[in-house]
């Protein structure tokens, strides 16, 4: 799938295509589906973090005092509830310094818009880089509404981390909040009549929690 998006990051490696082709499997077990989450959001995390600012800071080893270095950025996860639960372990081991937040959003029947139902961020959301955590990016309404809901609080330094998306919501998020850039494992071709996305792997929040 070529890849046209300005604003679209595509995180491949064979153990990323590996892990996806369990993730889309229907026999995968929940365990397995898990795990296989974990591992990837470790290579997204690793490719996000190589736009994070750096400070230099003075260090003193056994032998000698030199130079290293600490993250000049606080950094802010942000899971959309529930499935961006999942990205949250692997981010924060990587990130120990980082704080977590949290936004629930559900559809209104009627309107159809994304509806915030949760809100929990923590201070200094203008000053931070904010990393949305959501595995599915198909309609892209919920990450679209969740970065609004974000720059309302005074969030300026976006960056939307998820599994797979479809050109769809990749385009929405450009159209939307062309100022956040996306990251992705995979690209995957189109939404069904449903807004489910294809191949895709069903519902992520579904197959991860255990509640088909
Ligand atoms: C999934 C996913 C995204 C959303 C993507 O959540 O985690 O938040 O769908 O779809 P969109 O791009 O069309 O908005 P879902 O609504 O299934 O909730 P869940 O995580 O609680 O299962
Ligand atoms: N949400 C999911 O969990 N899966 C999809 O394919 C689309 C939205």
């Amino acid at each position: 799938m070529p890849n046209n998006f300005s604003n679209f990051h595509l995180v491949e490696n064979p153990l990323i295509k590996r892990d996806i082709t369990y993730l889309r499997d229907s026999e995968t077990k929940e365990y397995q589906f898990r795990l296989a989450l974990r591992r990837i959001a470790y290579c997204l995390v690793t490719e996000i973090s190589k736009t994070f600012p750096l400070s230099k800071r003075e260090v003193i080893t056994p032998l000698e005092t030199t130079y290293g270095y600490r993250l000049k950025q606080q950094i802010i996860l942000v899971p959309v509830l529930r499935a961006g639960l999942s990205f949250v372990n692997s981010f924060v081991e990587m990130i120990p310094e980082a704080k977590v937040g949290h936004i629930g959003l559900r559809r209104d029947e009627k309107t159809l818009q994304p509806i915030e139902y949760y809100y929990k961020t923590p201070k200094n959301l203008e000053i931070s880089k904010v990393i949305i955590l959501d595995p599915m990016l198909a309609t892209g309404g919920s990450a679209s509404a969740a970065c609004s809901f974000l720059k309302e609080r005074g969030a300026n330094d976006i960056t939307l981390s998820c599994l797979i998306a479809a050109p769809e919501g990749v385009k929405k998020m450009e159209h939307d909040h062309s100022n956040v850039a996306v990251y992705s494992a995979s690209l995957d071709r189109e939404l069904n009549e449903n807004g489910y996305i294809l191949p895709g792997l069903g519902d992520a929040g579904d197959r991860t929690f255990g509640t088909l």
